[in-house]
Parts: structure tokens; C-alpha cells; sequence
């Protein structure tokens, strides 16, 4: 049997909650000569929880390596162009992560903003995010608010504003019914919302077909970090996998179809959107969806 059946097979039976099972087609796999399933066998021997982004150390170079540099240049670059466009005088990112998609974009625009928020439920990205906007040099009033995007908006004092908010690959961490009412909120109080996500090819949950994309697909994420590969998959592209193929063991995000996205946001009043591609990224096409 091939290695990428094996790991059709991991996954099923991690949906079935046999862990055992699961770890001896991984271990399979990689004997067929599967990175992914080397990994793969390791985390189901070692790995207590799913958690990805309380220890950061995995998320950051997943982010910077791999893929990533060419996806976070070309977002940091549409995101630039769009301050240019809009001069925002006030600017808000919601799940900011360590500042990878925001400070570079504010490093490029000829416009920065006189004030930006930045938001985000991780002490140890916050941290970094804020080491990274001060190292920059660039003056503009900085706040930073240590919440989740639905906190934030909850304890928001009435009549706060923005010209321009952003959310950068973070509004997948929120299930679908608690991101109805961050969407409404975002809504409320900004005049443009630029929102980037992953245009995700949409399967029955657990289907063979869905099993099966997502193999091939992690195959080719984890072979992008070479000597990395350990750390990244490990620490957070196996949780992560672990989350989409077998929620019933927690899951860290929701995706779909860049269409569901933008009915989602028509729904939370959003009339005028349009979307464009940034980078053909291993996961799915990336998109940067614009609404107002
Ligand atoms: C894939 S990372 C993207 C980070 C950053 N925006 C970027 O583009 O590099 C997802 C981010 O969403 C944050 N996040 C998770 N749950 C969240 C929530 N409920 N509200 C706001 N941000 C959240 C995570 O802590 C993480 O920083």
C-alpha cells in the first residue's frame, strides 16, 4: 500500500479515536519513505494536547520559512498598498500574531497611520509584536490590547472607530458562531475591513476525498521547512492537522471557501467586497478580501 493510503488510514482511525491504530500506519508511512508520516507517528507517541500558538517557538518559523516568505511579502505588500490608497488616519489588527503581516506592511506604505491597535489573545506574540513595532523606528501611537477578538470587542467602550481594520489568517481561529458577532462588530466600527484567508476546497468532513487533500497536502507543507520540519510539525502543523481531521479531539480553526467567507461578511452587513489572490500557497490560494 502507498504511504499516502497509510495516512488516509492514520487519519480515519484517529476520527475513531484509536490513537494505536493510527500511530501504526503513520509509522507505515514513513517506512514507505513519508516525511509526514514520520512526523505524524512521532506526535501521536509524544504530543499531549493541540495547543499552537501558546508556545510560539513553532508558529514563528513556521511562518517565516517555507511558503510563508513568499505569501507574508506579497501580503505585506498588498496590505501597504492599501494605507497608500486609504491614508487611514486609525488602523486596528485583530489577532496580529507577532507582527509579521503588520509591521513590514507599515514599514512600506508612504501613509502610517497616527494610531494603530493591534489585538491579540497570545501573551508571547503580543510581546513580539511589540518588540517588532518599536525596532522599526516608525512613530504612530501604539495600543495593544492582550484579548481575543471576541473580548475586544465585547469590552470595546461605545463610539470607538476605525478607518481601516485588518485581520491577517486569524478570524479561521474563531468558530463560525462566535465570529458572526466579531464580523457585526467589526462592522459597526470600521469603514474598511481587508481581510486575508485561505480559499479552501471545501469536502464532506471525514470523507476519503477530505482525508486525502489534506495528506497530500501537509506532505507538501512539511517538505517545504527542511531542517525545520521537526520543530514546525511538531509544534504546529500537526496540531493543526490533528484539529481539521479529527475535531472531536479540539480543533484551532474553521475554514472554507473563500465564497462562504464573503457570504459570511454579507451577512454581517457588508455590502461592497472583492476579493484577490496572493500567493498559490500550499494549503490553498491565498486571498485578500476587501469590505466595507
Ligand atoms: C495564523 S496566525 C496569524 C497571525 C498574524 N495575523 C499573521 O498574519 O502572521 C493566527 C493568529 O490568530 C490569533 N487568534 C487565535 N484566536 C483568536 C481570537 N479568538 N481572537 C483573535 N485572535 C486570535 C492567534 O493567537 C494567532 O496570532
Amino acid at each position: 500500500m502507498g504511504s499516502e493510503q497509510l495516512l488516509v488510514d492514520a487519519l480515519s482511525a484517529l476520527r475513531n479515536d484509536d490513537r494505536s491504530a493510527a500511530a501504526k500506519y503513520a509509522a507505515a508511512a514513513a517506512e514507505e519513505g513519508s516525511r509526514l508520516g514520520a512526523e505524524l507517528a512521532l506526535h501521536l507517541d509524544t504530543a499531549t494536547d493541540r495547543a499552537v500558538y501558546d508556545q510560539p517557538a513553532a508558529f514563528t518559523t513556521f511562518v517565516r520559512g517555507g511558503g510563508n516568505v513568499e505569501l507574508y511579502e506579497r501580503l505585506s505588500d498588498a496590505l501597504a498598498r492599501r494605507y497608500d490608497q486609504l491614508r487611514p488616519a486609525t488602523l486596528l489588527d485583530v489577532g496580529c500574531g507577532d507582527g509579521l503581516a503588520l509591521g513590514p506592511a507599515l514599514e512600506r506604505t508612504a501613509q502610517i497611520p497616527a494610531t494603530v491597535d493591534v489585538v491579540e489573545p497570545s501573551a508571547a506574540l503580543l510581546d513580539a509584536a511589540k518588540a517588532r513595532l518599536a525596532e522599526s523606528g516608525l512613530i504612530f501611537e501604539l495600543r495593544t490590547w492582550h484579548a481575543t477578538a471576541q473580548d475586544f470587542f465585547a469590552r470595546l467602550a461605545d463610539g470607538r472607530r476605525w478607518h481601516l481594520a485588518q485581520s491577517t489568517f486569524a478570524l479561521q481561529s474563531l468558530p463560525p458562531d462566535e465570529r458572526a458577532g466579531v464580523l457585526r462588530a467589526l462592522r459597526e466600527t470600521t469603514e474598511e475591513l481587508v481581510l486575508a484567508e485561505f480559499d479552501t476546497p471545501e469536502y464532506p468532513e471525514g470523507s476519503p476525498e477530505h482525508l486525502r487533500s489534506l495528506v497530500t497536502r501537509y506532505e507538501r507543507g512539511i517538505a517545504e521547512y527542511g531542517a525545520d520540519a521537526r520543530l514546525v510539525a511538531q509544534g504546529f502543523m500537526l496540531p493543526m492537522l490533528l484539529g481539521q481531521a479529527a475535531p472531536t479531539g479540539g480543533r484551532n480553526n474553521w475554514e472554507h471557501p473563500a465564497e462562504q467567507w464573503r457570504r459570511q461578511l454579507g451577512e454581517a452587513g457588508f455590502t461592497y467586497l472583492t476579493t484577490e489572490e496572493i500567493a498559490d500557497y500550499w494549503w490553498a490560494p491565498a486571498v485578500l478580501i476587501r469590505a466595507r
